[in-house]
């Protein structure tokens, strides 16, 4: 059982849980992702580690409430346990000295990025961050950001804080002013990494993507994570989750994301109606 040390409501519908996971903190890196089950009845779902720290053998991890096991996790607080914790799983984010990175995070992508961008300065690089959200009030993790980065750049879609516009439209700039970009990693909605993907493409700059399909055992076993990259099938879990957006077939990521649609809604559905029921 693992226990969470802290909760935080970051903005409307997204929350920070750091865990006791002493033994995930002690192997955790940039990029990858644990397994949690809330309880012996709960699905499996992959997280990203937003963070980790060895010496209080603790793990961050932040999450978006979208279904029925994200909402039931964001029922939960300090003090509760959550049943299972694997990890730390997949590949880690690949850092090396790479000269000038630019990070793209959009929504909850940024704290997907944060420890990335954090490693990546520190092996040397100059790294830009975009950071982009829909409305001022879904922004958060600005400062965490921008203290891992050498400039930071904010917009919203709606202009309700710093630059309107979405995150692409700064990255084309970039690339166009003649920036020396050596790679480009986005974290966010896949709709937003594939549009990333398509804007650095004709400059020839590689582009890393972080992909989320849809996961069962999250280590190689069930298929349910299957993605093609460059022609090539491939588990997000054991061979990702981060791969070359610019190879990614992207129709096939949003068919397979859909496939549960309806069973989701039907469970949520249910879920929502049991918990009326309970608390009434
Ligand atoms: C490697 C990896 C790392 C991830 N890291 C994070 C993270 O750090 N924070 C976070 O909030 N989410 C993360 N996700 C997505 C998260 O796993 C899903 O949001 C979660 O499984 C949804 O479960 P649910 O029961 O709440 O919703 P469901 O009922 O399963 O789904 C509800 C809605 O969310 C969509 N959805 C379901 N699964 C995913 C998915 N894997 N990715 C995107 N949309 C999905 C469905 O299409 C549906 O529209 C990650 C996914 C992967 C594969
Ligand atoms: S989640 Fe089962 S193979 Fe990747």
């Amino acid at each position: 059982m693992y226990k969470i040390l802290l909760k935080q409501d970051l903005v409307p519908g997204i929350h920070l849980f750091r865990v006791a996971a002493p033994n995930v903190a002690k192997k955790a890196r940039p990029g990858q992702f644990v397994v949690i089950r809330i309880d012996e009845k709960g699905e499996r779902i992959p997280l990203t580690v937003a963070g980790w720290d060895e010496t209080e053998g603790s793990v961050t991890i932040v999450f978006m409430e979208v279904g029925t096991t994200t909402y039931r996790l964001a029922t939960l607080g300090m003090g509760d346990y959550i049943t299972d914790f694997v990890g730390p799983l997949g590949l880690p984010t690949h850092i090396e000295k790479f000269g000038t990175v630019v990070c793209v995070a959009g929504g909850i992508g940024v704290a997907l990025i944060v420890p990335i961008a954090r490693a990546l300065k520190k092996e040397g690089n100059k790294v830009i961050s975009i950071l982009g959200a829909r409305s001022q009030n879904l922004l958060f993790w600005e400062d965490e950001l921008g203290s891992v980065s050498h400039q930071l750049i904010v917009t919203t879609d709606d202009g309700s804080y710093a630059r309107k516009g979405v995150v692409t439209e700064p990255l084309k700039e970039l690339l166009e002013s003649g920036e020396k970009v050596a790679r480009v990693i986005a974290i966010g909605p896949s709709i937003m990494m594939k549009f990333c993907a398509k804007t650095t493409e004709p400059f020839g700059i590689k582009t890393i993507v972080s992909l989320n399909p849809i996961m069962v055992d999250g280590t190689g076993m069930c298929g349910c994570c299957r993605v093609s990259v460059g022609g090539v099938t491939k588990f997000t879990c054991v061979d990702g989750p981060d791969f070359d957006g610019h190879q990614v077939d992207w129709d096939l990521l949003f068919a397979r994301q859909r496939i549960y649609l309806d069973e989701e809604k039907r469970s949520l559905e249910q879920w929502q109606h049991q918990s009326a029921f309970v608390s009434e």
